[in-house]
């Protein structure tokens, strides 16, 4: 579905990102791993347009997303959810009107009522009560905000949600709720998911693939399972080692691949 080959960032004459190749197919969850500074977010934002590569591919569903029309028809099909939700919504509108205008943006031509049905759908899928609409963010906790994010994310219908440290905020027993929540949300939506971390035991627990970065470059990717037991490079050796407690894999194993992902 996604497909990233040879991609080159630069910030001020300094390689950021250097020859990414991965691609990501329907109903894949990768996951993207690494330290901070690592180019996990310029990544993300190349993904989803909001940042131009000086160099290489980036194939959606084999269309070039430097065509404007193909990145153009893409904004609906691929959505980002950040770390900061407080950040991400407009402290001066309730739940309600940030998710209207998402959907006059993507459904402007269906009625209120649909407008209604849906945004308690979204609600409803993310958990949240419907009576949240009528909430400010400051009335909510961080992860109910990020909940909201998610629901607006949600409104396009998206076929690749990439979740920038979508966790990192929030406190380590909302985590695993909202871990659940993405995992169910995957379970009942055909979506794929782009899932960045600096936490090698939440990309574990969640992912089926993982790639790694150091300083820009992708140093190893494989299927979870074969890279949190069997890991080749250095790198993520020293990821594992600093990271004591690892999740059980219910879900990478479930859907285990043998097959390492193509460099
Ligand atoms: N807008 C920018 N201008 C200049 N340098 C940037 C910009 N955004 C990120 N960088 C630099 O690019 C590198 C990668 O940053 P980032 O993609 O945010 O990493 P990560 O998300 O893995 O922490 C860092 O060295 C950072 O300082
Ligand atoms: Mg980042």
């Amino acid at each position: 579905m996604l497909e990233i080959q040879a991609l080159h960032k630069d910030y001020q004459g300094k390689r950021v990102l250097d020859s990414i190749h991965f691609s990501i197919g329907d109903g894949e969850i990768v996951g993207l791993i690494g330290m901070s500074g690592s180019g996990k977010s310029t990544l993300a934002r190349c993904v989803v347009g909001l940042e131009k590569p000086q160099a290489g591919k980036m194939l959606w569903n084999g269309q070039s997303l430097n065509d404007k029309s193909v990145r153009r028809k893409s904004r609906r099909d691929i959505q980002m959810v950040f770390q900061d939700p407080r950040n991400s919504l407009n402290p001066a509108w309730t739940v309600k009107r940030s998710l209207l205008e998402s959907m006059r943006q993507f459904h402007g031509t269906r009625s209120a009522a649909a407008h209604e049905h849906m945004m308690e759908g979204l609600l409803t899928s993310v958990r949240l009560p419907v009576d949240s609409l009528h909430r400010y963010p400051h009335e909510l906790s961080t992860g109910q905000c990020q909940r909201v994010c998610l629901a607006r994310s949600l409104v396009p219908e998206p076929k690749l949600l990439v979740l920038d440290e979508c966790l990192s905020a929030l406190d380590v027993s909302i985590q695993a709720q909202m871990i659940t929540l993405l995992r169910d949300l995957h379970q009942h939506r055909q979506m794929s998911y782009l899932f960045i971390s600096h936490d090698i035991a939440v990309v574990a627990s969640l992912c089926q693939k993982i790639i790694v970065i150091q300083q820009g470059v992708i140093v190893e990717a494989a299927d979870a399972h074969t890279l949190i037991h069997n890991p080749r490079h250095p790198y993520t050796r020293s990821l594992l080692a600093d990271t004591p407690t690892l999740p059980e894999f219910t879900y990478a194993s479930e859907e285990r691949e043998e097959r390492s992902l193509v460099l």
